[in-house]
């Protein structure tokens, strides 16, 4: 039997970028995109166009440049918003708009304030709206889980008569279970009679950790679009994770007999790691598919059977997903050209003036370090292209830094300001990361609350470089930095620097997260 195409809905750079503290800059949304054409998506969610200049932008830029993609913008059932994602659009290859309104009673009563019949209405005008700018609309109910389901089906059968292509049933607030989902779609099979002129799509959030379980319930009942996030991440506790949808539908193929995806899992850990690593969202280490023990081996029992015949404890190979063994690529001696060739074989294009300073890094980095990896690789280059292109108000030139058990920490920094002039100051604190990080706002005068803070090893043995990602807040802004570096303090020092520097960036260019536009 022929299967049928399911549609893989991404949604990280909207959903996944929603949630508090995964705020991206419109660098690293691209390059996130790039990695998602790469996994072959269907469809890229690029953003919220109306919610900010910078949502407005990223939307733009991803429209510009990426081929073979549908991408598709949120707007409210406003007209303001849905010429703001037309906008956003114009130059995409192939444009969606993609439309959301509530329409369960709670949401009707508290948050929008309309009827039923208000509600049909609007959804149908923004439709019919949209309908004027782009072929392809996708509509939305908001807390489709928790409405009425004749209301539902009957906002359903409107938008698609006026043009919707796309219904996609949102279980907004997570929650929903597999088989009551799957029944959902079902009954919007038979009780919306023009339901075959548009594609059933579904958008399952994991407040019960159901995500991914409703997401697959519901291709089985006939959905043929499935919204999802790398990693799952998402608002509150996440969107169904991508990776575990494609895996779940290709390992048990004799399962899911109807269905087929377009996507290059190969490309799977290579996208997982460039979201975690911009986000700051860790993966947990046993998270299926993408998380560092999928494929570990530990107890004598699963060696054992493991070694004898793989498939004893074994259910997809690693390599499907681009799990293999990070490689061992260059040394000390290697030159520029090798740099060149690797920077290239790992999918990303740097100008000559990055690939300089990667270059730079990578002769100091393998003086400190006898084996260089690809995950050394990935740390010099997104160092480079993420974090020194900002313009930098400080550069940290020095840190001293004393610990004795029984005394209290002390640190001596100095920093390096744009005009070139070097300040110098000491400080104690709780730890010695906490001194230097009271060193350093003694000299910039701010007064940063630390939220969290997080080390990672980025690759294996003792002299693996660190990765140090901290969230600081300052006032109501809550800012990301990130350092490495095969000495964890020095590597903290950078992380703290990085995040003022794109703190005083974002003071100057004014506030660029946070709108007066209400996420959904
Ligand atoms: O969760 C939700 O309902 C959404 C919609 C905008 C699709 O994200
Ligand atoms: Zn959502």
């Amino acid at each position: 039997m022929q299967r049928e195409k399911l549609i893989i809905f991404d949604t990280t750079l909207r959903d996944g970028e929603q949630c508090p503290g995964a705020s991206l800059n419109i660098k690293e949304k691209l390059e996130i995109a790039r990695q998602l054409a790469l996994l072959k998506v269907d469809v890229i969610e690029a953003g919220f166009p109306v919610a900010s200049p910078g949502d407005f932008e990223s939307v733009k830029q991803i429209a510009e440049e990426i081929r073979g993609v549908t991408i598709a913008g949120l707007s409210r059932a406003l007209e303001k918003d849905i010429e703001a994602t037309a906008k956003a659009l114009e130059k995409a290859e192939s444009p969606r708009i993609h439309v959301f309104l509530s329409t369960s009673k709670v949401h009707r009563d508290h948050m929008v304030e309309k009827a039923k019949d208000e509600i049909v209405e609007m959804g149908v005008k923004a439709i019919q709206f949209a309908r004027k700018y782009c072929d392809d609309v996708e509509f939305s109910p908001m807390d489709a889980t928790r409405t009425e389901k004749d209301f539902l089906a009957e906002v359903t059968r409107e938008v698609i008569s006026a043009g919707a292509t796309t219904v996609n049933i949102p279980d907004t607030v997570g929650y929903t279970i597999p088989e009551e989902f799957a029944q959902l779609i079902t009954y919007l099979k038979q009780h919306v009679d023009n339901i075959d002129k548009a594609v059933i799509s579904v958008h399952c959030h994991n407040d019960l950790g159901l995500a991914v379980s409703n997401s697959l319930a519901a291709v089985q009942a006939g959905a043929r679009q499935v919204e999802c996030t790398i990693n799952g991440i998402g608002e509150r506790a996440g969107n169904a994770a991508m990776e575990e949808i494609v895996m779940a539908i290709r390992t048990r193929r004799d399962f899911f007999s109807t269905v087929e995806t377009n996507i290059e899992t190969r490309q799977i850990q290579p996208c997982s790691k460039l979201v975690s690593s911009l986000t700051g969202f860790f993966v947990q280490r046993n998270k299926a598919i993408v998380g560092k023990n999928a494929f570990a081996h530990e107890s004598g029992i699963h060696q054992h059977g493991f070694l004898k015949r793989k498939d004893t404890f074994e259910i997809m190979d690693p390599a499907d997903v681009g799990g293999e063994e990070s490689e061992l690529v260059m040394g000390k001696h290697s030159g520029r050209n090798a740099l060149l060739n690797k920077v290239q074989e790992l999918g990303y294009s740097l100008s000559q003036e990055e690939l300089n300073r990667v270059f730079e890094d990578f002769k100091i980095l393998a003086d400190e370090k006898k084996e260089i990896f690809e995950d050394d690789f990935h740390t010099l280059i997104q160092k480079q292209k993420f974090c020194e292109e900002q313009q930098v108000t400080y550069k940290l030139k020095t840190i001293e830094s004393g610990f004795e058990t029984g005394k209290e920490p002390h640190a001596s920094v100095t920093l390096v300001s744009r005009d070139g002039k070097e300040h110098q100051s000491s400080a104690n604190g709780d730890g010695p990361v906490d001194a230097i990080y009271n060193a350093i706002d003694k000299i910039t005068g701010l007064t940063c609350k630390l939220l969290d803070y997080q080390v990672m090893a980025k690759t294996k043995g003792q002299d693996a470089q660190g990765e140090v990602t901290v969230r600081v807040q300052h006032e109501k802004r809550e800012i990301l930095g990130k350092g490495a570096g095969v000495n964890t303090i020095e590597a903290s020092g950078f992380a703290y620097i990085n995040a003022i520097n794109k703190l005083l960036l974002k003071s100057k260019s004014g506030p660029v997260e946070g709108s007066d536009v209400p996420g959904p």
